[in-house]
């Protein structure tokens, strides 16, 4: 079963596979669609931002990789089914969904607006809903998929909260629950479910957050690998996820943090 073998495929190959990715105008949606499409998968970009994504769609381009933009709100039901709609129409099926759209606004807990709550909930859990359920159902069609949703280390007992987040929180807690659930009953479809929880990740999400550098060590302290993670980094993990290489791992989480969940 073991042993090296010349005509061994790529590592993580992809070639002849289509993904979607949502969220993906910038940050780890932008990097894990360039990797997956570097990988050799055909990819469809979605997000609000379409320009956004065009800009990454030519980056693709000239890696000589094959993708698409298509606008989406994740949270609107109409704007999923007409992702997949022209997913099927340019690359007529869909075998990987990596789910990563999502918000975090700061917000404390007393003050918090119903509709603030609801927004976050809508787009960060909703919206991974929605998206799975529309994917999944092609999926299921060939008995073959890997949905990849992206998490985070925020989703509760792993040691550490994160105030001001309540809702994201919640959200994030909800992903990792509903993608065991999903696990379980797309299993019998031959389509696996997983959840990549990123630690602190540089993103252009992150970076609008200005904090002065006594904060940002403060930051630091708790993980052992004292820096952020990058958005490549999180993109690996997703490939791997993404790709046959995984293929007994279904209902897991696999954190990427720099060690911030072993302090
Ligand atoms: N950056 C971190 O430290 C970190 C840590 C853990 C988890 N995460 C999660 O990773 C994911 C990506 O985070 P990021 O830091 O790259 O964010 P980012 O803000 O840099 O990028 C997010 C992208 O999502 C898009 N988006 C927002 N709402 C949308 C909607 N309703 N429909 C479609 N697209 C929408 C934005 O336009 C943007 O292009 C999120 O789910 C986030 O919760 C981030």
């Amino acid at each position: 079963m073991f042993g090296l073998n010349k005509t061994t495929a790529k590592f993580c190959d992809l070639k002849g596979k289509v993904a979607i990715v949502t969220g993906a105008a910038k940050g780890m949606g932008r990097a894990d669609a360039i990797k997956l499409a570097n990988a050799g998968a055909k990819v469809v970009l979605t997000d609000v931002d379409l320009a956004g994504c065009q800009l990454v769609v030519e980056e693709i381009k000239k890696l000589r990789g094959d993708s698409i933009a298509v606008k989406c709100d994740s949270s609107k039901k109409a704007d999923v089914d007409n992702v997949v709609a022209e997913t099927l129409k340019k690359f007529g099926k869909i075998d990987i969904l990596v789910n990563n759209a999502g918000i975090y606004p700061f917000e404390p807990f007393l003050e918090m607006k119903e509709a603030n709550f609801e927004k976050v909930i809508d787009i960060n859990l909703k919206g991974y809903f929605l998206m799975a359920q529309a994917c999944a159902k092609e999926m299921a069609k060939n008995k073959s998929g890997s949905i990849v949703n992206i998490g985070s280390v925020a989703m509760g007992q792993v040691g550490m909260g994160f105030a001001g987040l309540v809702h994201y929180c919640a959200s994030k807690g909800g992903i990792t629950a509903m993608s065991e659930a999903m696990a379980l009953e797309l299993a019998p479809m031959g389509i696996r479910v997983n959840v990549v929880a990123p630690g602190s990740i540089d993103t252009p999400g992150t970076n609008t957050m200005k904090m002065d550098e006594k904060t940002r060590q403060a930051m630091l302290a708790p993980i052992p690998m004292k820096r952020n993670g990058n958005a490549e980094e999180i993109a690996s993990a997703v490939l791997f996820l993404a790709s046959s290489e995984s293929s007994y791992m279904t209902g897991s989480v696999m954190v990427v943090d720099g060690g911030w969940c072993a302090g």
